[in-house]
């Protein structure tokens, strides 16, 4: 005999992939929002920047969320929804944060390693967020969604310890000037 699954366990399954799905569409609006206003952010912190270094690691950051914004987009698509935004009040936080840094440090290797700790702050609330995008886009079997989220979190990644890297030289350079 055909084993099916009872009518009430297999109304509770869509309803719990439909609710998963509102969550993950509602993380997504949430990042969504946080990646074009770091997309208006980023050119601010590059004008305060002095080290060469940091301003080439956030400047190719920049162009790699312009291309995360279009990604996101794409995610979107495969939920066969248009893009919409939602304030992400973290992510307002930390762009608050980064300009309270630059107006309280002087232009220089100071405010360099401010702006290093800011953005740190910022990947890694980026990495939390793609990490759980991508999970829920695999358990709804988005496959296409996974791929483009797994893009983001990478860029984050190396973004995050590219950074990591430079506070260590920005912090032995301040202690150099001493
Ligand atoms: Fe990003
Ligand atoms: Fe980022």
């Amino acid at each position: 005999m055909k084993k099916t699954m009872p009518l009430l366990q297999r109304e509770s399954v869509s309803d719990h992939t439909s609710k998963l799905e509102r969550l993950f569409e509602d993380e997504l609006k949430d990042i969504y929002w946080a990646e074009k206003a770091l997309v208006r952010a980023l050119p601010k912190l590059l004008r305060n920047v002095t080290s060469e270094e940091l301003y080439k690691v956030l400047e190719d950051h920049l162009t790699e969320t312009e291309d995360q914004v279009v990604r996101i987009e794409g995610v979107f698509a495969t939920l066969g929804k248009e893009p919409k935004a939602k304030k992400c009040e973290a992510m307002a936080g930390l762009i608050r944060e980064a300009e309270a840094i630059m107006s309280h440090t002087q232009l220089g290797a100071m405010r360099d390693a401010g702006i290093i700790s800011a953005v740190q702050k910022v990947e890694h609330y980026e990495m939390a967020s793609y990490g759980t995008l991508r999970t829920f886009a695999s358990t709804l079997g988005l496959d296409k969604a996974v791929s483009l989220l797994q893009e983001n979190l990478d860029e984050e990644r190396a973004a995050d310890s590219k950074l990591s890297e430079l506070a260590v030289s920005a912090i032995h350079f301040e202690a150099a000037e001493r």
